[in-house]
């Protein structure tokens, strides 16, 4: 049963049928890059027929040890960064309540930050919990979540021993090779392996993201579920019934005429993470050779009352995505009072996702009005199912979208300059050449 739909008719005075229709060429030779493995990056599509591979069997054994975790831990403690945390970081705020003191076990993540405070505050926290920690690096030499491991491992085998400390660690990483996975070995921390195939940001339907999730008390298997049907709404040729590809025509469209910027601007707190996740996936797969669109989140309303006044009339290079939520899980509603001093018992009686819905309609008029060309993705509720099938649409238009600006999707290369600066600055072996000349130009830098 189909959970998201991408509804672009608001945007007929920007672009017609018959251009989004001009598309299907380009959409049919990006999927035929993808399904013949025969484009830019075809090493790395080990997420397009996931979850049809994902099996009841590797459902059980995440499920399994996290069951364990649950009933031994009140929090766990998810380390890593980028791919390796935001999937699972979406998910879980996609699908639990508003606020973490309510979620039981506590999912906290560390390691995607430089930062002695919050590792001090999570330490804090942790005083009189019982903890598990699940580290999460593909490679195993990211810096981030390495020098997090390294204090939390020294934490856990001072409140635990080395044993017991071992026996709640699981570590989330290539299945052969790299650090963390012989330090997995020798400690003989429980372990899940990454499949080579897959990248980081693509990882959130692998153990990467699976494991916290089901950790979290989400149903894993729904989800992946969800993915699947999420594949067969994404894989026919033509715009008019491959939602990904017609969301990505549009943007590429939208893209050349100057809109470089997306703004995903969502309705629903629950939603933040998922455009955190959407960030890294769309820029990280589409920012390089100097082309890319910009993604940008917003969160409506709260940013109606800040951002809402550049994008109803600042520069004219962004387009809109609204991602809404037809059904929440609750419903408020406004209450009446007799003396109705602050005027609003106009409103009493409707509910939130009324007056809600308002916003949406009356927002999405403006910014047209405004010169914003919008569409909106709609999203039939907060459930594993919706879910899934978010989560793979987003993965193959990003992919598809990436073809069609004719950039490899799956590699990030720039990524590594501000690394090589980091370790040659911080004195890594074996970048001593840079090293000094970085110095020269750090030396009015310091903090
Ligand atoms: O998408 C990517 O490949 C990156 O964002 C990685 O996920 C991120 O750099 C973390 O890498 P690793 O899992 O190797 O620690």
């Amino acid at each position: 049963m189909q959970k998201i739909w991408y509804d672009d008719r608001f945007l007929s005075d920007y672009i017609s049928q018959g251009e989004i229709e001009n598309y299907n060429p380009a959409l049919s030779e990006a999927l035929k890059m993808l399904n013949e493995k025969s484009g830019p990056g075809n090493d790395y599509l080990g997420w397009l027929d996931l979850p049809l591979k994902t099996d009841a069997s590797q459902i059980a054994a995440i499920k399994e040890k996290a069951e364990e975790i649950r009933s031994k831990a009140d929090v766990l403690i998810c380390i890593g960064i980028g791919g390796s945390y935001l999937g699972a970081k979406a998910a879980i705020e996609f699908l639990s309540a508003s606020f973490e003191d309510l979620r039981k076990p506590r999912v906290v993540f560390a390691g995607h930050t430089i930062n002695s405070d919050y590792l001090g505050d999570l330490l804090e926290l942790l005083k009189d919990k019982e903890v598990a920690v699940n580290v999460i690096s593909k490679s195993g030499t990211t810096t981030e979540p390495g020098i997090t491991f390294r204090v939390i491992r020294q934490w856990m085998e001072e409140r635990y021993g080395r044993k017991e400390a071992a026996s709640r660690i699981v570590a989330t990483t290539d299945p052969n090779a790299g650090a963390l996975r012989k330090l997995a070995h020798e400690e003989g921390y429980a372990s899940f392996g990454i499949p080579s195939d897959v990248g980081g940001r693509f990882s959130v339907l692998t153990a990467v993201g699976l494991f916290p999730i089901a950790v979290a008390g989400i149903d894993i298997a729904a989800l992946v579920e969800g993915a699947a049907q999420g594949y067969e709404l994404c894989a026919p040729e033509g715009v008019d019934k491959n939602i990904a590809g017609r969301y990505a025509a549009v943007r590429n469209i939208l893209f050349r005429r100057g809109y470089t910027t997306e703004v995903m601007a969502t309705f629903q707190p629950q939603l933040h993470f998922i455009n955190e996740w959407w960030k890294q996936l769309a820029g990280e797969s589409e920012g390089k050779n100097g082309t890319g669109i910009f993604p940008a989140g917003l969160d409506y309303t709260t940013d109606l009352h800040s951002l809402g006044q550049w994008m109803q009339e600042g520069v004219r290079s962004v387009f809109e995505t609204f991602m809404v939520l037809k059904n929440t899980n609750a419903s408020v509603t406004v209450p009446s009072f007799d003396d109705d001093s602050d005027g609003l018992n106009y409103l009493s009686g409707k509910s939130f996702e009324q007056i809600n819905e308002k916003a949406y309609q009356g927002t999405l008029l403006a910014h047209l009005d405004g010169s914003v060309p919008a569409a909106t993705l709609m999203l039939q509720d907060r459930s594993e199912h919706t879910l899934g099938q978010l989560l793979y649409f987003f993965e193959k238009a990003i992919a598809i979208s990436g073809y069609m600006l004719r950039v490899n999707p799956f590699d990030q290369p720039g990524v590594e300059a501000y690394k090589k600066n980091m370790f040659a600055l911080l004195g890594k072996s074996g970048y001593e050449q840079q090293r000094d000349q970085l110095l020269l130009r750090t030396k009015d830098m310091s903090l």
